[in-house]
């Protein structure tokens, strides 16, 4: 049986990507990794850092990163210990080494310059669909469908009149692009306008109406917002979960200079059992490393 194609979305009227644009040249945030010049390198740090942790904690981090490591090469030769030190309390460490290993792969097969496709960005390590679609768009200046968390949103309410997002959709890309402008260069900043729609207006929960461009022409709102259909948001909690204690050991290894012995990670955190597994999954992820005398110490 041969699959119908999807239908084109139903956009909430012309020109509806060009309002959100236009707001975007006003309400924008002034973010570092947005200025004119920031190369595609710069870019693609910024997309990694910034998945799963807010701006405000990237921005320190982001340019002391390119400070140090201004090309792909010059990451690639630093050790997994600096690269994990200097990753600091973003959270989700693993993210450091695979971007680590992306930069590998940059200089040994592209000579050193971030790939601008998308099938080429998307077989980089570590690199998705999402951050891919990113660095071509806001690095390259290609226009290109990218769709986060807070795309996702904007379009559930917006074209769909659902309260909220939820998991990615075969038909995003087809929604995206039905208000997507047709010149090239509003289509580009359309990619990052959308987003910064859904990051400070048409937020989770109680989204802004008042401050949207386009709260007229919203499907959600349209509909009388109802109240979201599906089961509850789940909020992540922090305290107490393994992340925390991952992140507590490897304070202590940050912190030291040289390897330590399991009694100096007793601080961290008190429950042995926890502790231990803990442990044991950073030595899996290649984010800690035993010695052969059996110390443990971020890997050299
Ligand atoms: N600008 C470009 N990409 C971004 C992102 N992922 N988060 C916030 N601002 C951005």
């Amino acid at each position: 049986m041969t699959s119908l194609p999807t239908s084109p979305a139903q956009a909430p009227g012309p020109g509806t990507g060009d309002v959100i644009v236009d707001w975007f040249a006003t309400a924008a945030r002034d973010l570092p990794w947005r200025r004119p010049r920031v190369d595609a390198w710069a870019v693609l740090v910024s997309e990694v850092m910034l998945q799963q942790t807010p701006v405000a904690r990237v921005e320190p981090v982001w340019r002391d990163w390119l400070a140090r490591w201004p090309t792909p090469s010059s990451l690639a030769a630093a050790t997994p210990a600096e690269v994990i030190r200097a990753w600091g309390k973003l959270g989700y460490p693993r993210r450091a080494l695979r971007l680590r290993d992306a930069a590998t792969a940059i200089a040994e097969r592209h000579g050193d310059v971030v790939p601008a496709s998308v099938p080429e960005l998307e077989a980089l390590p570590g690199i998705g669909t999402y951050t891919a679609r990113a660095v071509a768009c806001f690095g390259y200046g290609q226009r290109q469908p990218v769709v986060d968390t807070n795309v996702r949103r904007v379009v559930a309410r917006l074209v769909h009149g659902r309260a909220e997002g939820g998991n990615a959709r075969a038909s995003d890309l087809a929604d995206i692009a039905a208000l997507t402008p047709e010149d090239d260069d509003r289509a580009v900043r359309f990619s990052v306008a959308i987003m910064e729609l859904g990051a400070l207006v048409c937020v989770a929960g109680t989204p802004r109406c008042g401050a949207c461009p386009v709260r007229d022409r919203c499907a959600w709102r349209l509909a009388g917002s109802p109240a979201h259909a599906g089961p509850a948001r789940r909020v992540q909690k922090f305290a107490g979960t393994d992340r925390q204690v991952r992140g507590r050991l490897l304070d202590v290894l940050r912190a030291a200079h040289e390897p330590v012995d399991a009694a100096a990670l007793e601080p961290a955190w008190d429950d042995a059992v926890q502790r231990s597994r803990c442990l044991d999954s950073l030595l899996t992820d290649g984010l800690v490393e035993q010695t052969e005398d059996g110390l443990f110490r971020l890997p050299a």
